[in-house]
């Protein structure tokens, strides 16, 4: 199973090589489907169809919105654009979002991808409302920094921490120390403490695990952090390979967590930034 699982990821990997988009704003995270799928035609095909053109008719409208599917009130959908951004950037993400579920998640009972400046999600497993601190992505990069260098992200990090969280629409959040930036932005159905306990575990992830990189991100299930350098130290200025295995090796262990703990994603890929 685990070399199946690997083979699919790499294949995937290599297909999303040759597709990555040119519009940074809808360029691919991850994705991740579930292992159940449904039957063309049947009544949750209709519910599915139903919730992602729910969204899709949303997008324009506000950064946040979950629907339940008519005919099944445990088919559930939602959107998250990053909520600092206008409706011009993000119906396009959502709309390019749900043309990659479709694609990459055809008939699977639940899928989420995430781009970046949006994420979408649906399914049948109770997943509205409820906080998941899961590491589904990973990725360090930039040109290796110092320790000086770190600890100005772990202050721009828990600054966004500290931050009390916006009301509306997932709360994004930014903040800087010396030279280095950071942000963070939850899915709206959180609550403002389970989003800030979310992005304090991201903020940890990213503390714990990037050493003195400079450039990070992480995405849990509910939240995502990045820190960059102000210098232009982002994942594109150095070994573009190598930052990809960092992601690759991580989202595979995230793979296999989600798998063994509770079957929730077939696959999930890292991105070509
Ligand atoms: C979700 O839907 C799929 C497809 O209809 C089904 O196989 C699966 O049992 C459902 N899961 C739950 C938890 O209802
Ligand atoms: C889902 O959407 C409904 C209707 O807009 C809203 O009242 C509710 O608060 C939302 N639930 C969550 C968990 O976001």
């Amino acid at each position: 199973m685990a070399t199946f699982a690997t083979a699919t990821l790499l294949t995937l990997l290599l297909l999303l090589r040759t597709i990555t988009c040119d519009d940074d704003s809808s360029a691919f995270v991850y994705a991740g489907c579930s292992q159940g799928r449904y039957a063309s035609g049947s009544r949750y095909a209709s519910g599915v169809d139903s919730v992602l053109t729910s969204i899709a008719n949303s997008a324009p409208s506000t950064p946040y919105a979950n629907f339940t599917a008519p005919t099944d009130a445990s088919l559930a959908g939602l959107y998250q654009c990053r909520s600092d951004l206008p409706a011009s950037v993000c119906f396009p993400c959502v709309r390019a979002a749900i043309a990659r579920l479709s694609s990459l998640c055809a008939w699977a009972a639940g899928g989420a991808v995430q781009l970046r400046a949006c994420f979408v999600r649906y399914g049948n497993d109770s997943f509205l409302g409820k906080q998941d601190t899961t590491v589904l992505f990973k990725k360090c990069g930039g040109a290796p920094g110092t320790a000086g260098g770190a600890a100005m992200r772990d202050s721009a990090l828990g600054a966004l921490v500290a931050e009390a969280a916006p009301p509306e629409g997932g709360g994004y959040r930014a903040g800087g120390s010396g030279g280095v930036q950071a942000m963070s932005q939850c899915v709206g159905d959180l609550s403002a403490k389970a989003c800030s306990d979310c992005v304090s575990a991201a903020a940890a992830q990213l503390k714990a695990g990037c050493g003195y990189a400079s450039a990070g991100e992480v995405y849990l299930g509910k939240c995502y952090a990045r820190f960059w350098g102000n210098g232009g130290g982002g994942f594109s200025s150095s070994g573009g390979a190598r930052d990809g295995l960092v992601g690759f090796g991580l989202v595979h262990a995230a793979f296999v967590a989600a798998f063994d703990v509770d079957s929730l994603y077939l696959s999930l890929s890292p991105a070509e930034f």
